[in-house]
């Protein structure tokens, strides 16, 4: 396992547990992909492909045969203008105009351990879990420089992808387009999911058969979208969540980006991902190199909930800071959906309070206690206490929670600037604006420039003055509005390089904070997951998942969700019924086993709630606290997609040595004489005996997964059961 290469054959062999990963050094220097999939083993997967004539096509010169035809052939990386039509990897005009690009292999290095992408996040490696390969490729005319690099993680069945473009030349070019990766895939009829959405509905699963026309999965919001997410799959239209091939290949970025699937004339497919081209454009300076983002790709032979399976476990122990996934987070109380901007120190302290009696271990301030923010038209910027609300400040308010015995987070949005701040009126120019142009509002904001250095000093000053000052385990980091008049007033700024120096000033400004407060704990937020990606995850453990804190609408979102990221990561709270977004009316009891498959916490007013309520609240605390390592670590299986009965969904949690597992299922919809809902269960081991916590029942792990277990049959409003099984 790891990668080998083979002098004779001119062949790297990357080999992960389960899959293998071939590419050729063909005889004009071209990288040719052979193969990805299923293990091979040592066999030789270049039969599969090899230069044939292809009509109206162009012929490689080097050396000349009319049957070098790069219009077809499955590569590593593209090229640009000499003769392959299909979507490209790069595109950009060198100093004489010239836009051709001609990459050649030069060169390959393979060494055991990482590499490291400066200035972006990238999958963390132990040195004994990783081997990188970086192949170096030319283009002799230009003096461009290609560099592929791939890091095989045999054991989790990952291959991560990023290349890095270097002009080497003495004049300075225009990169246009530069993608991460391009993954060529054979004559196979595939489907592709993808989980495109909306502000409170993201992540919804769609699956579409791939055809020829291209298919564009991006975002030009400067953010990762709660429109499109940075994460896709491919497999043949037999694959479902338990059976058959599939590919993942999610980017590791938090900004524009865009993802193009082809099937070429022949019925390849071509996938190309990496960030948005529109708008871009980057000064490639002699000397100077480009660096793309990382692609993390996974294939697995036995479905989807395998693959996620295999995204899970990454993210969760090698993307995510590495203290919060072994320490067991606090359960929270968030006062946004209890007070919204109504609040003063005596609201938060009852709230508090009544928290701490039912056994909630931190509050986290929201949106309204800073500047002159009573409402959404000011006071982002202004990062210092309102005194009017808070007269002993954050210090104060802290201190006093913490006396309590609860931990405290508060909550900040650094990239936004309301019009009326004091920040703006001393600072106008550090919005991002058009010169002339009054720009664009959203949520009455505008845009911080975080490609400014002094903004992102700025910023680090003033949230390291709060951090400072007061007792905070947890910042919530919210980013409320996409971007709009792109354009940076840094003086001699390229503005084709605004967007993406972005996405690297909030980085940058992520780093330094999470390496000077490494005990503080980051949640990332987005208008709810309008930045839910794996660039996030690295700095923050978890992400606010969705603004709307419906139950059953959380039920597709979370389930959208878990194809590419684990519930570890998955912002979930029990909020109010009749719930503030739809208006539906929920049990606490759904409400609760839904959070549960996140990170679990409560946003309501619990003065409201009736002394029952406040019991099941008790009893869900507890049963979270008991079943904790089971839902973050278990293995999550997703149920009910192989069903015939859609008014249920369903979905599980399995310990990895399958001595127990966690049933969830909900009702969405409850029918006269529709049946019982029954669900055939996963991952349990097949000769062993479960019993149902809390009844005699008791059934063969075999019996379970083949036969299936059978729930009862429910009425009223969106009922649910959880059950907990236990190897006997
Ligand atoms: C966003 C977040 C919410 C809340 C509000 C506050 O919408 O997703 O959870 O913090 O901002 O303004």
């Amino acid at each position: 396992m790891g990668i080998e290469f083979s002098e004779q054959e001119k062949l790297f062999r990357l080999q992960t547990k389960t899959s293998t990963y071939q590419i050729r050094i063909d005889e004009t220097g071209i990288l040719r992909h052979l193969y990805y999939g299923l293990s091979v083993g040592t066999m030789d997967m270049g039969y599969l492909s090899s230069y044939q004539e292809q009509s109206l096509s162009g012929d490689i010169r080097e050396p000349y045969e009319r049957k070098h035809d790069p219009d077809f052939l499955p590569q590593e990386f593209t090229g640009a203008g000499i003769g392959d039509y299909r979507i490209s990897g790069i595109a950009l005009t060198a100093g004489d105009g010239s836009k051709s690009v001609d990459f050649r292999y030069s060169g390959h290095k393979i060494s055991p351990g990482k590499y490291n992408i400066p200035g972006l996040p990238s999958v963390r490696g132990k040195p004994d879990e990783f081997f990188s390969l970086e192949i170096t490729m030319a283009d002799v005319i230009s003096g461009l420089e290609l560099k592929l690099l791939y890091g095989v993680m045999a054991e989790y069945d990952i291959i991560t992808r990023t290349a890095i473009l270097t002009n080497t030349g003495n004049t300075g070019m225009k990169l246009e387009k530069f993608a991460s990766a391009c993954l060529d895939m054979f004559n196979t009829k595939l489907d592709l999911l993808h989980f495109p959405g909306r502000h409170c509905m993201e992540r919804q699963l769609e699956r579409v058969p791939l055809d020829h026309a291209i298919h564009t999965i991006s975002s030009r919001r400067g953010m990762s979208s709660h429109q499109q997410n940075p994460f896709l799959i491919v497999c043949p239209p037999k694959t479902d969540d338990d059976q058959g091939d599939c590919y993942g290949m999610m980017l590791m970025y938090s900004g524009n980006h865009k993802s193009q699937i082809e099937v070429d004339q022949r019925g390849n497919t071509r996938i190309v991902m990496g960030i948005h081209d529109e708008n871009f454009n980057w000064n490639l300076a002699p000397g100077e190199s480009f660096y793309a983002p990382e692609v993390i790709m996974s294939y697995s032979s036995s479905g989807l909930n395998s693959l996620s399976y295999n995204y899970h476990r990454l993210i969760r122990e090698n993307v995510c800071p590495e203290k919060f996934s072994k320490q067991r987070r606090p359960i929270l109380i968030n006062n946004w959906e209890a007070t919204y901007f109504d609040f003063n120190t005596e609201k938060i302290l009852k709230l508090a309070r009544e928290a701490k009696d039912l056994g909630i271990e931190m509050f986290v301030l929201d949106d309204g206690w800073f500047g002159n923010r009573n409402d959404d038209f000011a006071g982002l910027g202004d990062w210092y206490p309102n005194l009017e609300k808070l007269p002993n400040g954050i210090s104060g308010l802290s201190k006093k929670i913490t006396d309590l015995g609860m931990a405290f987070g508060l909550w900040l949005e650094p990239e936004m600037v309301n019009e009326l701040s004091a920040l703006y009126t001393a600072h106008p120019n550090w919005a991002l604006q058009d010169p002339g142009r009054k720009p664009t509002l959203s949520r009455n904001q505008l845009v911080l420039d975080m490609a400014n250095r002094k903004v992102q000093d700025h910023l680090y000053q003033s949230i390291a003055t709060i951090l400072d000052n007061a007792n905070i385990a947890y910042i919530k980091w919210d980013f409320n509005r996409a971007l709009a008049n792109v354009y940076s007033n840094v003086p001699g700024a390229n503005q084709g390089e605004t967007a993406h120096r972005f996405v690297l000033g909030t980085y940058a400004l992520l780093e330094r904070l999470t390496q000077a407060y490494p005990e503080v704990m980051f949640e990332t937020c987005a208008g709810g997951g309008g930045r839910f990606d794996a660039g996030m995850l690295y700095y923050s453990p978890q992400i606010w998942c969705s603004d709307n804190t419906d139950p059953i609408a959380r039920l597709n979102i979370q389930k959208g969700t878990s194809y590419g990221y684990p519930v570890s990561t998955m912002g979930s709270h029990v909020s109010a019924s009749p719930n503030h977004q739809t208006g539906r009316t929920t049990t606490l009891k759904t409400r609760g086993i839904v959070a549960m498959s996140g990170t679990f916490g409560y946003e309501l007013d619990l003065s409201k709630c009736s002394r029952p309520e406040k019991d099941e609240i008790k009893s869900q605390i507890s049963d979270f606290k008991k079943y904790y390592w089971l839902i973050q670590k278990g293995v999550y299986y997703r149920l009910s997609n192989s069903s015939f009965n859609d008014s249920f969904e369903a979905w599980s949690f399995v310990s990895e040595d399958k001595s127990e597992a966690l049933v969830n299922l909900v009702m969405k919809d409850v029918h006269a004489n529709g049946g019982l809902p029954s669900v055939l269960l996963k991952g349990l081991q097949a000769d062993a005996w479960y019993q149902v916590e809390g009844t005699t029942k008791k059934y063969t792990g075999a019996a379970l997964m083949h036969g299936g277990y059978t729930f009862p049959a429910y009425k009223g409003d969106y009922p649910c059961e959880q059950l907990h099984l236990m190897k006997l």
